[in-house]
């Protein structure tokens, strides 16, 4: 683990280092010389196994019985066996719990009924007094709670920090600590416009200025398979279950996993009194949705490539953002922190060609990739973010972070690349037609 730190130091200087000589646009020169980091080769058999023991039930059933009952007979009052009540805890979801740490190699792991439960139940560690420094293009939900509850009702002072694809994300932070913060929080990867989080390098202003600052990574984005955030400093990982950990876009869930005992216990008691588990059921379909993750984050990757590199070539769109192709100006820190990279990705529209009724026009036109909010599942998704982020972002916050008329979302499922490429074709020729 230690040679894993500091290999990832030193590719981290040389990285600046090449930034700081050529530029940004001409590091690519030199991209080819790095490569993603090595696959995890245990993860298959993880998401297979992990919580599941045959041999701990009677029939020694090979798949977990779904442990649809709300509570436990007792032996004598007060003398549960080993569950008591399902709020403070299931065999299902224990067995999720567990299986949602190990694939982000963490010790605890916590399941709650939607990625946003999850993220409250983090973010309501700080409150009378505390300090909190966020990242302003975090998932809308975040930064709802942070600029809606967390300020108003929980007496926390927030600083929204701006996330570019080329400022010194650490130094911003740096910059806005302050006595009282307790938390820093980013996404792993930003929507729409796919800014990739600096995880070591923050974690490492954090650890020098206050090593009691609590550092939240939200990676629904990247998922387990190709990014650690524990690994590269983070205290916290929260992940939207609902999105490639599922991956079938059929159940609402969320997940947090840590390595702090004392983060852990405080987040225990407050799941057990707020009381936002999800059903035996839905930690069923998830453990099911997370044995294929590898194969899955695998295609998605492949297709990735792919529908970057076709949409590249495209007259019709003028820049795609995807950290898996070379042209992204951090995908060289995407390589030295990921493992590979999702199939999100966003793109602009050629502003040369279209009018106000071009990116409605492309987007209802495409008949495999649906139009829709959400991601991370096998099929593809397309969407506007223009019109489909969450209400609390003005007009005028959409265009000062990037986000135009002319940017398209999308959402690269595990189809036949074939037919996901001919699709965006016929949809972008229909623009000049
Ligand atoms: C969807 C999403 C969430 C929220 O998850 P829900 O399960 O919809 O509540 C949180 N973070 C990110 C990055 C997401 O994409
Ligand atoms: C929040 O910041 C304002 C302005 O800087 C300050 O007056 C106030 O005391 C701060 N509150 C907390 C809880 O830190
Ligand atoms: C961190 O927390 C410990 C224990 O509460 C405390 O003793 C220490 O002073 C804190 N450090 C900082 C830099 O606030
Ligand atoms: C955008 O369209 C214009 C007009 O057709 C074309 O000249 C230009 O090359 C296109 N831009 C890209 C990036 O393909």
């Amino acid at each position: 683990m230690l040679g894993w730190f500091s290999k990832l130091e030193d590719h981290k200087m040389m990285v600046s280092l090449c930034l700081a000589i050529f530029g940004l646009t001409t590091v690519q020169a030199s991209s080819h010389n790095t490569a993603w980091l090595p696959r995890d080769k245990t993860f298959a058999t993880r998401s297979i196994h992990v919580g599941e023991d045959p041999d701990y039930y009677r029939f020694g059933p090979v798949v977990l019985p779904i442990y649809m009952t709300t509570t436990f007979k007792q032996d004598a009052p007060g003398k549960p066996r080993t569950y008591k009540y399902s709020r403070d805890d299931n065999p299902t979801r224990d067995a999720l719990e567990q299986l949602i740490a190990s694939l982000d190699e963490g010790k605890y792991g916590l399941a709650y009924s939607s990625g946003t439960a999850a993220i409250t139940a983090v973010a309501e560690l700080v409150h009378d007094g505390g300090h909190v420094i966020c990242a302003n293009q975090v998932f809308g939900g975040t930064y709802r709670f942070f600029q809606q509850i967390a300020s108003k009702f929980h007496n926390v002072n927030v600083t929204f920090i701006t996330e570019s694809y080329d400022n010194d994300q650490a130094e911003e932070v740096r910059k806005a600590i302050l006595p009282n913060t307790k938390m820093v929080w980013f996404d792993g990867l930003s929507n729409p416009l796919m800014i990739v989080c600096d995880i070591p390098g923050i974690s490492k202003v954090i650890k020098s200025v206050n090593p009691n600052i609590t550092f939240v990574i939200d990676n629904t984005f990247v998922s387990p398979y190709f990014s650690r955030p524990l690994q590269l400093g983070a205290d916290i990982v929260v992940h939207s279950l609902t999105k490639y950990i599922n991956g079938h876009s059929d159940v609402t869930a969320g997940g947090v996993v840590t390595n702090s005992r004392a983060l852990y216990e405080k987040l225990k008691l407050y799941q057990d009194i707020a009381g936002s588990v999800p059903s035996p059921m839905d930690c069923s379909q998830i453990i099911r949705g997370a044995k294929t993750l590898e194969v899955r984050m695998q295609q998605h990757m492949k297709n990735g490539l792919k529908v970057a590199k076709f949409l590249e070539s495209h007259p019709n769109v003028e820049l795609v953002v995807y950290p898996g192709v070379e042209s992204h100006p951090q995908h060289k820190l995407a390589k030295s922190m990921w493992a590979g990279s999702s199939g999100m990705m966003s793109f602009y529209l050629n502003s040369s060609i279209t009018n106000e009724q071009s990116a409605d026009s492309f987007l209802t036109s495409l008949k495999v990739f649906a139009l829709g909010q959400s991601l991370g599942g096998v099929e593809s998704l397309a969407e506007l973010p223009f019109k489909m982020l969450d209400d609390w972002m003005t007009q005028k916050h959409r265009y000062t972070m990037g986000v135009s008329e002319n940017l398209i979302r999308l959402s690269v499922g595990i189809e036949n690349h074939v037919s996901l490429l001919k699709d965006l074709k016929t949809a972008l020729d229909a623009l000049t037609d």
